[in-house]
């Protein structure tokens, strides 16, 4: 019986991915927006601390793609339902439904949180600002161009990088193929000297998601919308979108709502600057970073880098004036 209702749930989730397929991959898509060509420099309301200001910048070539659909509505969620980044979502009875996600065979991809417990607390937003708000916009920008805040982008075998950085959010992709296999070697060293760090304080970290293939994060996905519905557009990202994909990005102790204010939390808050990391969803700022507050996701940038953008006070995309906004709505994915 179990056997049944794993491969019942099995079918369901291939049936999702073989959907995903004809998802986008990268930037690539722009069917469903008004593209217009912009040449002039967007106008700047904000100029972050460390960013340089845009006098006498280059002339700015980009694409915006204006969303005209309103912003997603989505219901409150069920406060007793766990929201984990790391496992499939599972409709049937606990006892019965330990997921068994087919992995790309990667051994990162196979940690796991085996935490189960308390909800979300989620605002059931879509990454695109609050109703009201107006449409948002997916500003793209390509090889060559210069953001706002001055930063030179470059994009490099699908891969875009401002000021260095490889950029994944919902406006910047990677392509399918984009596939590390593991952890960057770096950010794995790294997590290990903030461990070792962090339990001299008697504070006991560990990886629970790292490396995440583009197929894998298509199941995560899925998953969750074929149980959240369009809310998972706030918490999970479409395959090509997560950062996990790029193996700079982990996942730490508990990737459900069970870890926010937690110790481990708080430390990391503190710390993992120190070590090269930014939190890279913080509290407050879902309707820039595109997804809901997350202590546990950490970004690897490397100890300068994180240290300028943790001390400007802002998110990746604000320091580099770059947008999180999918160009494919959800209606259409
Ligand atoms: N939970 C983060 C946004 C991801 O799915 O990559
Ligand atoms: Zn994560």
């Amino acid at each position: 019986m179990k056997l049944m209702k794993t491969g019942v749930l099995c079918l369901a989730l291939v049936c999702a991915v073989s959907a995903a397929g004809c998802g986008q991959v990268g930037n690539a898509h722009g069917r469903i927006y008004r593209n217009q060509a912009v040449t002039e420099p967007p106008e700047i309301t904000a100029i972050p601390e460390g960013g340089e200001a845009l006098t006498g910048a280059p002339e700015i070539k980009r694409v915006v793609h204006t969303v005209t659909e309103k912003p997603v509505q989505t219901q409150e969620p069920d406060p007793t339902i766990v929201i984990s980044d790391t496992e499939p979502p599972v409709t049937e009875t606990p006892e019965e439904s330990e997921p068994e996600v087919t992995e790309s065979g990667v051994s990162t991809e196979t940690s796991r949180s085996d935490e189960s417990g308390t909800e979300t607390s989620e605002s059931g937003t879509d990454g695109v600002g609050e109703p009201g708000d107006g449409p948002a916009e997916c500003i793209v920008y390509k090889d060559g161009d210069t953001t706002p805040t001055g930063a030179r982008v470059e994009v490099i075998d699908g891969l875009t990088y401002v000021d260095g950085v490889l950029i994944v959010n919902k406006s910047y992709g990677l392509p399918e193929e984009y596939a590390p296999g593991g952890l960057m070697p770096e950010a794995e060293s790294a997590f290990y000297e903030m461990a070792q760090a962090a339990a001299e304080d008697n504070i006991w970290l560990y990886i629970v998601s790292g490396y995440r293939s583009y197929w894998y994060q298509s199941e995560l996905y899925w998953g969750y919308r074929s149980w959240r519905g369009l809310e998972t557009e706030s918490f999970s990202a479409r395959a090509g979108f997560s950062e996990h994909q790029s193996g700079f990005a982990m996942d730490i102790n508990d990737a459900s709502r069970n870890f926010v204010g937690t110790p481990e939390a708080q430390w990391i808050e503190e710390h993992c600057v120190d070590y090269g990391f930014i939190i890279r969803y913080p509290e407050g700022k879902e309707s820039i970073t595109g997804f809901v507050y997350e202590p546990w996701h950490v970004r690897y940038l490397g100890k300068e880098k994180a240290r300028e953008i943790a001390d400007s006070g802002l998110t990746l995309e604000e320091y580099y004036g770059l947008t999180s906004v999918y160009e494919v709505p959800v209606e259409e994915y």
